[in-house]
C-alpha cells in the first residue's frame, strides 16, 4: 500500500485544489507551491490546532503570540551569523551544469550521513566514494559554499537586507519590547507562526523541500541552569518516545530507543526539562493528528551537525513512503541568539531574575508546517476500504465538515439542499461545508471521501417530510438521521471527536 505512496498523495493533491507548483502556467520555478482551496484550508486548521495546543492551552507558562515581519535588516542576520554562515556545499556537474548539494549526494546515492561536514571533508570523502553526477556520470567540479539566504534592497537599493530564513529572529530581536510590553518574567514563550525563505540548492520532494516554507515556532526562555522544569512535565512525562541515539549513529544502526520523556532528561540524553516536556508534546500532538507513535523518533543530532551554541538537537523524524524526515527540529540554544543581538545591537538583552539579572536560556521546537501537511496526507491516505482511496484526515484538520448532497438533481430536494447548505454556510462555527449536486450519490460520496470531508449530508423525501437528513460518516460509512436544527451542532461535535 506503502508503493508509490508518494505520487499517488501529489496526484491527488493536484487533483483536487491541495498544492501544486507556483507559477505552473509559465512552468513555475523549483522550491515554489501554492495550497489551493482544500490545501489552505488544511494549512489554517493546522495552525489553528497548533495555536491552540502549544500557545493557548499551554498551562505551564504563558505564550505570547506574535507576528513579525518578513524581510529583516542586514544586521539582524549578521549578528545572528546567517549572513556569513547559514550555507550548504554545492557542487556543479561539469558536464552537464547539474547543481548538487554534495552532502545530501553523497547520501542519497551512497548511503553515508555527510550532513554537518566541512568542505574538505565531503570533498575527500566524495573522492574516495568516486562520486560521479548520478544524472550524466560526468565529473564534478569542486565544492563550495552556497547561502540560503534571500538577499534584498530596501528603497533606493542603499539598504541591504534578507528575508528571513527561520521565524525565530523576530522574536529575539523583539525580546525586550514584549518583556516590556506584557511584563513577563522566565519561564514564558513567544511563539510565531509564519513564511520563511531558504534559497534551497536543489529543492524536491514537492512540498517537503522548498525554498519558501511556513514555520510554527516556540522561543521558550528559559531560567539558567533550570532545574525545576515545567509543570506540565509532571502530566506528560510518562509519554514514551522513540531516540535515535548518538552512539547508536555513530556505530551505523538505525534502532531507536524508547523510553519516557522524563527519564530521558534524568538519564542526560535530553539536556533540560523544557525539551523534554516539548518532545512529549510533539509525541501526543501527531498522535492525535494521525501519526503511529512508533513512526516518529528523535534524532540526536550529531556533533558535527550540531551548531557550537546549542546544548543539543533532536530532529522529529516521521517514517515516510520515501525515508526518514524531518518535521519539527528541537534545538537548546542557551542564550546564544540574545547574547548576539545584545552584543551587535547594544541593547541589554537581560532579565531580572530571583533578584538578578540573567541572560535567560531558550529552548525552541520549530515545526514545518508544509511537511507536517504532507505526512498527514500520507497517513490519511487510505485504500482498500472502499472501491476508492478514503482521506482518513484527523476531523479537525479536514478541509471539508461536510458535504450537502441532494440525492437527486430535482427541483424540491435541489432547493432543500440548497436552503441547508445556506443555512451551514451562515454558522458561527468554524465548520467549511460545501453543496454538489453533480452526478450519481455514490459518485459523490467517492469525490469526497477522497478528499477527507468528515461528512456527507444526503437531502432526501425523507428530508422534506420531516426535516432530518442523512448524515454519512466518513470512515465507516454508517449513517444515521439527523434532524436539519441538530446538524450545526452535530459537525462541530463531530469535528472534535477522537479518531
Ligand atoms: N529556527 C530553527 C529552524 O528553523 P530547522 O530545523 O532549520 O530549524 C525547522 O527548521 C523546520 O522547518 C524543519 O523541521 C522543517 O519541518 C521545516 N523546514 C526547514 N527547511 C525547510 C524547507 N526547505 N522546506 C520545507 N520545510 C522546511
Amino acid at each position: 500500500m506503502r508503493e508509490n505512496l508518494f505520487e499517488k498523495v501529489t496526484s491527488l493533491a493536484l487533483r483536487r485544489g491541495i498544492f501544486h507548483p507556483t507559477a505552473e502556467i509559465y512552468r513555475g520555478s523549483a522550491g515554489f507551491y501554492d495550497l489551493g482551496p482544500l490545501g489552505s484550508l488544511m494549512k489554517m486548521n493546522l495552525i489553528n490546532c497548533w495555536i491552540d495546543e502549544f500557545v493557548k492551552r499551554e498551562f505551564s507558562y504563558d505564550v505570547y503570540l506574535i507576528d513579525g515581519s518578513l524581510i529583516l535588516p542586514y544586521s539582524v542576520l549578521k549578528a545572528s551569523g546567517h549572513a556569513d554562515k547559514f550555507t550548504d556545499p554545492k557542487t556543479e556537474c561539469s558536464s552537464c551544469r547539474r547543481l548538487y548539494r554534495l552532502d545530501q549526494l553523497i547520501e542519497e546515492t551512497r548511503g553515508v550521513r555527510a550532513e554537518g561536514k566541512t568542505l574538505e571533508e565531503l570533498a575527500e570523502l566524495s573522492r574516495q566514494l568516486g562520486l560521479k553526477c548520478p544524472h550524466c556520470g560526468g565529473e564534478l567540479e569542486e565544492v563550495i559554499h552556497h547561502s540560503l539566504m534571500f538577499k534584498l534592497n530596501i528603497g533606493g537599493l542603499e539598504e541591504q537586507a534578507f528575508l528571513r530564513p527561520e521565524t525565530a529572529q523576530n522574536i529575539f530581536i523583539d525580546f525586550k519590547r514584549i518583556v516590556y510590553a506584557t511584563r513577563a518574567r522566565i519561564p514564558f514563550a513567544v511563539a510565531q507562526v509564519g513564511k520563511s525563505f531558504r534559497n534551497e540548492i536543489s529543492p524536491r520532494q514537492s512540498i517537503i523541500r522548498l525554498r519558501e516554507f511556513s514555520q510554527m515556532e516556540i522561543e521558550a526562555f528559559i531560567p539558567p541552569d533550570d532545574e525545576k522544569g515545567p509543570e506540565g512535565l509532571a502530566d506528560i512525562g510518562d509519554t514514551e518516545i522513540q531516540i535515535l541515539t548518538r552512539e547508536e549513529q555513530a556505530r551505523g544502526g538505525a534502532d531507536s530507543i524508547r523510553i519516557r520523556a522524563r527519564a530521558a532528561y534524568e538519564e542526560r540524553i535530553v539536556p533540560n526539562k523544557y525539551l523534554a516536556y516539548y518532545l512529549a508534546k510533539e509525541v501526543r500532538f501527531f498522535k492525535q493528528l494521525g501519526i503511529p507513535p512508533e513512526k516518529m523518533r528523535f534524532r540526536h543530532l550529531l556533533p558535527e551537525e550540531t551548531p557550537h551554541y546549542s546544548g543539543g538537537n533532536f530532529d522529529l523524524e516521521v517514517e515516510f513512503s520515501f525515508g526518514w524526515k524531518e518535521i519539527v527540529g528541537n534545538a537548546y540554544r542557551r542564550d546564544y541568539d540574545l547574547t548576539v543581538h545584545s552584543r551587535h545591537s547594544g541593547e541589554d538583552l537581560s532579565i531580572e531574575h530571583d533578584g538578578r539579572k540573567v541572560v535567560p536560556h531558550v529552548v525552541e521546537p520549530s515545526f514545518g508546517v508544509e511537511r507536517i501537511i504532507y505526512a498527514v496526507l500520507e497517513y490519511s491516505y487510505t485504500e482498500g476500504l472502499r472501491d476508492w482511496p478514503v482521506l482518513r484526515l484527523p476531523r479537525a484538520i479536514s478541509p471539508i465538515k461536510a458535504a450537502i448532497l441532494p440525492l437527486m438533481d430535482k427541483e424540491d430536494l435541489v432547493n432543500k439542499a440548497q436552503e441547508t447548505y445556506r443555512r451551514l454556510r451562515c454558522s458561527r462555527l468554524p465548520i467549511y461545508v460545501v453543496y454538489d449536486s453533480k452526478g450519481s450519490i455514490g459518485r459523490r460520496y467517492a469525490r469526497y471521501d477522497e478528499v477527507g470531508a468528515n461528512l456527507c449530508l444526503t437531502i432526501d423525501y425523507q428530508t422534506l417530510q420531516d426535516n432530518t437528513v442523512t448524515v454519512r460518516d466518513r470512515d465507516t460509512a454508517e449513517q444515521e438521521r439527523v434532524p436539519i436544527d441538530k446538524l450545526e451542532e452535530n459537525i462541530f461535535r463531530d469535528m472534535h471527536r477522537e479518531q
